[in-house]
């Protein structure tokens, strides 16, 4: 089936969980907009654009200022800006894969488009210009219908599954020529310049910025340079996707060169079985919350395997947080249209939140995993002189095994990301299919 197809199917399913949404919540009609330009203060230059996720749920034209009035029984309406500008390229949509879905009708300044949602019966606005659309009787205290649309997010649609497929595509060939431009010895910036140049696109395409981190870089979980100086990397961690159709892929790989540290380089390959576990617990029922403990039992125990800790046992190390020293973040969270996607925190379509045992709090989903939620899995240990430093005066000191830390911190860390669809049997790993 090509992607016009799947798409058609999408949009018919968007059509039957919206037109739910809005009668439970009991609008006639609901409004979505693109979003505007954003201007630096006192520039006139904008930030980079990118449409509001759930306009492109609905839609992939790409560009500013853009409305959706979507009515119940009814074909949706795509209200096009269309500006007359020469200075930027307004792209023809005529011949969009997607178009067919819609009836467009295209305006040359924004104030035609808002004039055609002017004095709608009951009808919700999401989207940026919450005063405009106020100023034009829209309802934009919606909540109640947001977190039905959030919730309806995280069941992927085949259409969104296919986009997701590209993107990871995509983002494998990136993580392949990164890998060979570290063992060519590249610098990050080198790394970086790999991995987009092997995509062939720009910064556009991004669904965040590049995390490239050679040797102790790699212990900052965003680290946003791009060193160029250093050379000949003994360890490397690389965190980057790809965004098609606004659908992000979210992959990191760890490598060590043959002059890591043995013990790295035998932690990193505990690292790589632990996280393939992981993946292969995944299925419809399990909570993301548990899977996480989980997360930290094991770590707890290859901490103690490869003596980074010692003289504990792994349950007491999780409790008294010494794992949680070496892997601060959350094992994962919702993929799509955003990169951390929403619905995370829900456990049903009204919005009420799933209940936390507390122990968690940098964790961003708890979700009841469920068939056809999209869900990274990221496990790490990293040498974070921020978290380890008060250890070495507090209570805990002697259960780290401080000389082995103080040599493997110049290797950084290690995180091992892939993106995984929950079926009703088990997972499907779409990162392993193209980056094994
Ligand atoms: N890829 C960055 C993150 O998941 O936070
Ligand atoms: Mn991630």
């Amino acid at each position: 089936m090509v992607l016009a197809a799947f798409f058609r199917q999408h949009i018919a399913q968007r059509q039957k969980t919206t037109d739910l949404a809005l009668r439970e919540c009991r609008y006639d009609a609901l409004v979505i907009g693109a979003g505007a330009l954003n201007y630096h203060t006192e520039d006139d230059r904008s930030y980079p654009f990118r449409s509001y996720h759930h306009f492109n749920h609905w839609c992939p034209a790409r560009g500013p200022n853009h409305l959706l009035l979507i009515r119940p029984g009814q074909k949706p309406t795509l209200l096009a800006h269309m500006p007359l500008d020469f200075w930027h390229e307004h792209a023809d949509l005529s011949d969009a894969f997607w178009l067919s879905e819609f009836e467009m009708k295209s305006f040359a300044t924004e104030d035609e488009i808002w004039a055609q949602v002017k004095s709608l019966p009951f009808t919700a606005y999401i989207g940026p210009d919450k005063n405009r659309a106020e100023s034009y009787g829209l309802k934009t205290e919606t909540s109640n219908l947001l977190a039905r649309l959030n919730w309806e997010r995280s069941f992927k649609s085949d259409y969104e599954i296919k986009c997701t497929v590209r993107s990871t595509r995509r983002a494998a060939t990136g993580h392949v020529a990164a890998r060979e431009a570290f063992f060519a010895g590249g610098s990050e910036l080198d790394i970086h310049h790999a991995y987009i140049r092997a995509m062939r696109c720009t910064d556009y395409h991004l669904p965040y910025e590049t995390i490239v981190c050679l040797n102790e870089k790699a212990s900052i979980l965003h680290y946003q340079r791009k060193r160029d100086k250093t050379r000949m990397g003994k360890t490397f961690l690389i965190d980057a996707g790809f965004q098609y159709k606004g659908y992000a892929s979210d992959i990191t790989r760890s490598y060590a060169a043959d002059e890591a540290p043995e013990e790295f380089r035998s932690l990193l390959s505990g690292m790589s079985k632990l996280q393939q576990r992981l993946c292969l617990l995944i299925k419809p029922g399990l909570s993301f919350e548990h899977l996480h403990a989980q997360a930290h039992s094991e770590i707890a125990h290859l901490l103690i395997e490869h003596d980074l800790i010692r003289g504990i046992s792994h349950e007491s190390a999780v409790e008294l947080g010494l794992s949680a020293v070496f892997f601060p973040h959350g094992l994962g969270h919702m993929l799509g249209l955003c990169v951390h996607d929403v619905g995370g925190t829900q456990t049903d379509r009204t919005g009420a939140v799933a209940p936390s045992t507390g122990r968690f709090k940098n964790l961003r989903t708890r979700r009841i995993l469920d068939a056809g939620n999209l869900i990274t899995v990221e496990p790490g240990i990293y040498f974070i002189d921020l978290l380890l430093g008060p250890q070495k005066v507090g209570a805990n000191a002697t259960y780290f095994n401080w000389a082995l830390i103080e040599q493997l911190a110049p290797c950084g860390g290690i995180r091992i990301e892939d993106d995984v669809l929950v079926t009703r049997s088990g997972i499907r790993n779409i990162t392993r299919e193209f980056l094994p």
